[in-house]
């Protein structure tokens, strides 16, 4: 499948990773040696749920960040993606996750009703990212938190080199002898490409009506983890 991979459209995101569903898992884990589990234990550290609170994991795919949300035991999480066949691997993986298939750009909940939410890898792929962040504002309970993992649009430095060597080449070549896709490995170094640098996104983040409590790079550099609170 090809598209635009600027705008983003939504309908073809969602094709795009359903087709790319079976082999999600085991090639995220491969491309990023396993980092991404990591990623997400510590994105998830940024929560202490209580009991009787509701989380969102939007863009839940197969349901990782979630999984790891569980793991506090307290707390419930509903996960929540547009595509069928993610959230089809999400339920054979585990049978107790509250799935919702639905547009993270209109979300079926009421305003300020929501305890917290996350969201991992997913931001990048909006085809309207403004909406999409007043859309997770408006159903937030004031003060509490919106977590981002997420790819930024450059990683600088000597690991800038080797890693867009790595995205740009080797991940497409690879991702089309194990999903049969090579466009949505072409697609995740694009999808970066025409995504906000880290001073437009604070900008954003800002007319959004989110504080940011911190903004961090990890494992040089390659992902960040972004924590706001709705003001
Ligand atoms: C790269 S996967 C990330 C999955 C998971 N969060 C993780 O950490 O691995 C991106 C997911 O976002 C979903 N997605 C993208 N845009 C969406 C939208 N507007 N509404 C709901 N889901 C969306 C896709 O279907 C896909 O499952």
């Amino acid at each position: 499948m090809r598209f635009d991979a600027e705008k983003k459209d939504s309908k073809n995101v969602m094709e795009m990773f359903s087709k790319i569903s079976p082999r999600y898992d085991f090639l995220n884990h491969l491309f990023s040696l396993n980092f991404d589990k990591l990623w997400r234990k510590k994105a998830a550290g940024n929560f202490t749920p209580q009991d009787g609170e509701i989380y969102l994991d939007l863009c839940t795919g197969t349901g990782d960040f979630a999984i790891e949300f569980k793991k506090k035991k307290k707390g419930e999480v509903i996960c929540l993606d547009f595509s069928f066949d993610m959230l089809k691997v999400a339920k054979k993986k585990r049978d107790d996750l509250f799935l919702i298939r639905g547009d993270a750009l209109l979300l079926p909940f009421k305003d300020e009703s929501l305890d917290g939410a996350m969201v991992g890898f997913g931001i990048r792929n909006f085809e309207d990212l403004k909406k999409g962040l007043l859309e997770v504002n408006r159903i937030l309970k004031k003060k509490s938190k919106f977590v981002i993992l997420e790819f930024p649009k450059k990683v600088e430095g000597i690991s800038g080199f080797f890693f867009n060597f790595y995205f740009k080449r080797i991940m497409p070549l690879v991702g089309r002898v194990f999903s049969k896709d090579e466009f949505a490995y072409r697609y995740l170094p694009l999808s970066t490409e025409y995504f906000k640098n880290e001073e437009e996104l604070r900008t954003l983040f800002d007319e959004c009506n989110f504080e940011i409590l911190s903004f961090k790079k990890r494992t040089s550099q390659i992902v960040f983890e972004a924590v706001l609170i709705k003001r």
